[in-house]
């Protein structure tokens, strides 16, 4: 695990003679979504674009970023501010179905689901929160498969929710280029990172 955080890096340089099948994006996906979430509610979408046209498309609303074309599918990953409440009543049939809750505590959460969910800034905290979450397990996920992955937020909302007929109700929080890299290129030293004693206060 220690070795996997290491290799993670935003991979610049994807060979764009590499595909990725169905299955291994499948799979990735199972994997990004062991992501914790607060009631393990799971506020996220994902589209996943691998189609080369639509990734040309997909290039210019993430202002001519290259990688976008290279890489072998990106995911865009959404927000989903509605997704605590409409998650809620399968996520809690499993609780109940698995021994955590009983039917009436279920009920119980489920109310006070809907009422913090109600809020619109809790929603929109909440779900950004959990995708974010989902979005850093998908890279990690990535790299245990052998992938090489590369986050985004170099795009143009509008014209992505236009194109891709993203509803008001999701943010689309990163766009994720995954593929493999292309070993003719070397990629910088990885970019410096603050220390502990610059940003943690021990108590
Ligand atoms: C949410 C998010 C958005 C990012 N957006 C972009 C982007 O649009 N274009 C880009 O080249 N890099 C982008 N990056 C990559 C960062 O620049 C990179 O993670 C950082 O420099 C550290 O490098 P490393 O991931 O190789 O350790 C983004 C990273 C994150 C987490």
């Amino acid at each position: 695990m220690r070795e996997l955080i290491k290799q993670r890096r935003s991979i610049t340089f994807f060979d764009e003679s590499k595909e990725l099948d169905e299955s291994t994006i499948r799979e990735l996906l199972t994997m990004a979504a062991t992501a914790p979430s607060g009631y393990n509610l799971q506020p996220w979408k994902v589209i996943v674009v691998k189609d080369k046209k639509v990734k040309e498309e997909l290039m210019q609303i993430c202002y001519s970023q290259e990688k976008v074309l290279k890489a072998s599918a990106n995911i865009i990953i959404l927000a989903d501010t509605e997704g605590g409440i409409s998650n809620a009543p399968r996520v809690f049939e499993s609780f109940v179905e698995l021994g955590y809750f009983t039917k009436e505590q279920a009920q119980n959460a489920i109310q006070s689901i809907e009422r913090s969910w109600a809020e619109p800034q809790n929603a929109l905290k909440k779900s950004i929160r959990d995708a974010a979450l989902f979005a850093m397990n998908l890279m990690l996920s990535a790299r245990a498969l052998g992938l090489e992955t590369h986050p985004m937020e170099g795009f143009d909302e509008k014209a992505l929710r236009e194109r891709f007929n993203i509803e008001q109700r999701f943010i689309p929080i990163m766009i994720v280029a995954v593929g493999y890299k292309d070993p003719s290129k070397e990629l910088l030293p990885r970019a410096m990172r603050f220390s502990p004693e610059e940003f943690a206060v021990f108590i």
